[in-house]
């Protein structure tokens, strides 16, 4: 490769407690007024106003927006927007998970770029950065305090927009341990599974580089020793840990490298079906690295994951043979932490395959897969994920 560029988040803080640090960073960039942007359940257990007495530490008054939903749609995001615009805030402070800095996200970019959240669809498409985000994380984890990318659903076309914008790349990331450390079981799962689907994509896409995948690589392991652990004792502080800084190395590495075929094919199915998104990549993630196993040149790539996942005998593993123990390596993880194993489990109807198929081919994700399906296999892997 002849180039390559890597983007990262200016100031990002881990550790128990770490959400102390945030006042003084706050101070250093002068901000005045902030809207919190989380959903109905972290307001009304206080966490919202728990990081509001840190923005009012910084001298800056704030307000809370508290409709994010998840999947945030196009609606939510304009609601949000016009409650930024009305208070003339110069600071989002996201409070949640991929749903609430997602949202902010899109608000910033908006904000700074006028147009509408529908405008900014697919590859830098904006022309300037957003108004200064701060996300404080609370899942482990989407990756979005760390990452380019963001997803708003479109209610009218029941799919999801798949944003890829160094511009909206938030200005400081908080992975405070404490907040995570009530996150109920599926959702410990299904966002520690989203991650794990972030660093075998990133691992295996065609951008991937040197760079990228010691991230990639170092995700994997960490996840598959500490996510079982966080799922079945949500107390474990170091399990916690452990995994936000793993979701963090997974969201760098697919951020610089891309994603792929299960991200294109899960936005879809969770565009029409509603699905939590780490679900939907979970369900579908072994099935799609057998499908792209199934071609010798991609086959290969998958050597890297079985290295990051530290599969016995894995530095003398065929790609063929690197495609069937790390499938068969993940299926156990996903089984271990009561995923769903098939689309059946999910309620999803075959007679949508095709739709769903065809919103997945025009998914910006699917750039990255390192082999290009068609039409015809995408709906033949949706058609194996359904068992
Ligand atoms: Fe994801």
């Amino acid at each position: 490769m002849a180039f390559e560029r890597i983007n990262a988040v200016g100031t990002s803080f881990f550790g128990r407690g770490s959400m102390e640090l945030l006042p003084e960073e706050l101070k250093k960039r002068g901000f005045k007024r902030g809207l919190i942007v989380t959903d109905s359940f972290l307001y009304e257990n206080g966490t919202g106003d728990k990081v509001g007495t840190f923005l009012l530490k910084a001298g800056v008054e704030y307000a809370i927006y508290y409709l994010v939903e998840p999947n945030p749609t196009t609606i939510i995001v304009n609601d949000c927007l016009e409650a930024a615009r009305a208070l003339e805030v110069d600071l989002l402070v996201a409070v949640g998970g991929g749903s609430a800095i997602d949202t902010a996200k899109a608000v910033s970019i908006v904000m700074a770029n006028g147009g509408k959240v529908e405008d900014y669809e697919g590859i830098n498409r904006s022309h300037k950065p957003g108004i200064p985000v701060v996300a404080v994380n609370t899942t482990a984890g989407t990756g979005s305090e760390v990452t380019a990318f963001y997803i708003v659903t479109d209610p009218v076309r029941q799919s999801k927009m798949c944003m890829v914008d160094p511009n909206s790349m938030v200005t400081i990331a908080v992975n405070d341990v404490e907040l995570m450390m009530t996150m109920p079981k599926g959702l410990t799962a299904s966002t520690g599974m989203d991650a794990m689907t972030h660093a075998i994509e990133a691992a295996v896409s065609k951008r991937a580089t040197p760079f990228t995948d010691k991230d990639a690589l170092w995700a994997m392991d960490v996840i598959k020793a500490y996510l079982p652990q966080a799922v079945s004792d949500g107390s474990n502080e170091k399990a916690r840990e452990m995994m936000a800084y793993a979701e963090y190395s997974a969201g760098m590495a697919f951020s610089n490298a891309g994603l792929g075929m299960v991200h294109a094919m899960a936005h879809s199915l969770g565009g029409l079906m509603n699905l939590p998104h780490g679900i939907c990549n979970a369900v579908l993630l072994p099935f799609v690295m057998e499908f792209n196993g199934s071609m010798p040149e991609a086959a290969e790539r998958y050597k890297k994951a079985a290295i990051g996942l530290r599969l016995p005998g894995a530095a003398s593993m065929t790609g063929e043979q690197a495609v069937k123990e790390t499938s068969a390596c993940i299926r156990r993880l996903s089984r271990e932490v009561g995923i769903p194993q098939s689309l059946r489990d999910l309620n999803v109807s075959p007679g949508n395959f095709e739709a769903l198929a065809e919103t997945a081919m025009r998914d910006s994700c699917m750039e990255d897969n390192p082999i290009k399906p068609s039409l015809q296999q995408v709906i033949e892997v949706y058609g194996k994920a359904y068992g």
